[in-house]
């Protein structure tokens, strides 16, 4: 077994992002750039480093999130990939067999292709690139490929010239490196080029200086889209979408229009599970077995039981929790809260910071009224109960199992068990007074 240390570079500033956010905590598939890296290193096997620049606490608690088994290094000036890939250089002196460096801001990389990198080293290059050919090549590095088929040397455009910026074949930015010469390589990089950069792209040409083998290979565009701009992270998320959709098809879920569905990289779906069109899906999200998820609902930090049915129009946030068969209706808003098996609130509701038993009826328009303005209060609603429609729970408030709310009420004392609950004006009757008033208004028109 070879070993491996994969170096994964966080350090650049993200300019074009034009964000405050470091670049690479920007969100695909509701999880940060750098996880999906960390992911797919992870799954490739061996140890990882992560480089960050200084003063990036954010970026460093996002990587011990992720994996904290990570070593960090601190890349304290940004002068470049190859001065960054440096920063690890304790790492790298513990000798790997197999370097693989790969940038934090190119987040679709598949372990099968980290290791066919690796696979080239085991063949016997000592520098392995990985290419592809973009439909749009600007701002890429172009690979030089001799007539052979050994790669020659990385240009980056701001050096190329015009027949080098005519290449379509470009660095993807991810590279592998013989342990045993990938330090005497990285030392010998230069900073003569166009942006006064140590620039990795230039092992390729030292490691040729120094009679040791280069190779390319080659892959999809769509698995190394490196994400600089706003534009290029939507098109990142465009990619990440349509592969988890095809997993979720792959596995089982039903979706007429999977291309109206979100997903987030960490979304379980159940066997028979039905997703209509138009659903999304944020962090934190599992639904088990049977479950439909109908039109325009939106759900994050959920979870919905067997055969629970929720939505068009479902509002599911963090905490939600449907045990098998409830069932959750246009517009209702369900927030840290467990409601038990069968429970029904189908129509225009909030239910926060509560719990509901078994079977229990929520009718249209009921509101837990968690917020006094400072704290959140809980709302316990027990088996079985009927909450009338248009009532207010004025939390903190507990209704016994079986009891009865009746419409309209403001509900501020606890209900027991079977008991029935009134809170509102009383109605009042005026024999006659409509017809008097008509013709009141009637005679004054006159
Ligand atoms: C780089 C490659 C280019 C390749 C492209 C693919 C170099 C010199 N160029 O260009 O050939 O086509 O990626 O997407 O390698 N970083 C640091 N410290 C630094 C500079 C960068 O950690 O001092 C990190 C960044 O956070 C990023 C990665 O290295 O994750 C790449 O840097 P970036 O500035 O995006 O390089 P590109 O111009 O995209
Ligand atoms: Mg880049």
């Amino acid at each position: 077994m070879r070993t491996c240390l994969t170096i994964v570079l966080a350090a650049g500033e993200g300019t074009r992002m034009r964000a405050s956010r470091p670049k690479v905590l920007h969100a695909i598939g509701g999880r940060p750039l750098i996880a999906h890296v960390l992911a797919a290193a992870g799954a490739a096997g061996g140890t990882q480093a992560v480089v960050i620049g200084p003063a990036q606490d954010a970026v460093a608690a996002a990587v011990k999130a992720v994996l904290p088994t990570a070593e960090m290094f601190v890349q304290a000036e940004r002068r470049g990939t190859a001065h960054a890939v440096l920063a690890a250089k304790a790492a790298l002196a513990r000798g790997a067999d197999d370097v693989l460096v790969a940038f934090a801001d190119t987040p679709l990389i598949t372990p099968a292709t980290l290791k066919a990198l690796r696979g080239a080293l085991e063949k016997g290059a000592a520098v392995a690139v990985l290419g592809f050919r973009p439909a749009n090549p600007t701002g890429y590095g172009r690979l030089i490929v001799a007539p052979d088929g050994a790669l020659v040397a990385i240009r980056e455009e701001k050096d190329a010239s015009v027949e080098e910026r005519a290449i379509r074949l470009c660095n993807a930015g991810l590279m592998a490196l013989r342990g045993d010469c990938a330090l005497a390589i990285l030392e010998r990089i230069g900073d003569d080029n166009a942006k006064r950069e140590f620039y990795l792209t230039d092992a390729v040409e030292i490691a040729r200086k120094m009679g040791l083998p280069t190779v390319a290979l080659e892959t999809e565009e769509d698995e190394v889209r490196g994400v600089n701009t706003q534009g290029q992270l939507a098109e990142a998320e465009d990619v990440l979408q349509r592969r988890l959709r095809a997993a979720h098809h792959e596995a089982g879920v039903a979706m007429t229009a999977p291309e109206t569905v979100y997903f987030c990289a960490d979304t379980k779906l159940g066997r028979d599970v039905v997703i209509e069109p138009y659903v999304v899906f944020g962090p934190g999200v599992t639904v088990e077995d049977g479950a439909l998820i109908r039109s325009f609902s939106h759900l994050e930090g959920a979870t919905v039981g067997r055969g629970a049915k929720v939505g068009p129009y479902a509002r599911l946030r963090p905490g939600a929790r449907l045990e098998a068969d409830v069932h959750v209706g246009n517009f209702v808003e369900v927030k840290e809260a467990r409601l038990g098996v069968g429970a029904k609130a189908n129509h225009l509701a909030y239910i926060g910071d509560a719990s509901v038993g078994e079977g229990t009826n929520i009718g249209a328009g009921t509101i837990t009224c968690n917020y006094d303005g400072t704290h959140k209060h809980r709302t316990e609603i027990g088996s079985r109960a009927f909450i009338g429609t248009n009532s207010s729970l004025v939390a903190p408030v507990k209704i016994g199992d079986g009891a009865y709310i009746g419409s309209g009420s403001v509900i501020t004392d606890d209900v027991p068990a079977d008991a029935l609950a009134l809170g509102r004006g009383r109605q009042v009757i005026k024999e006659g007074w409509a017809a008097r008033l008509r013709s009141l208004v009637g005679a004054g028109r006159k």
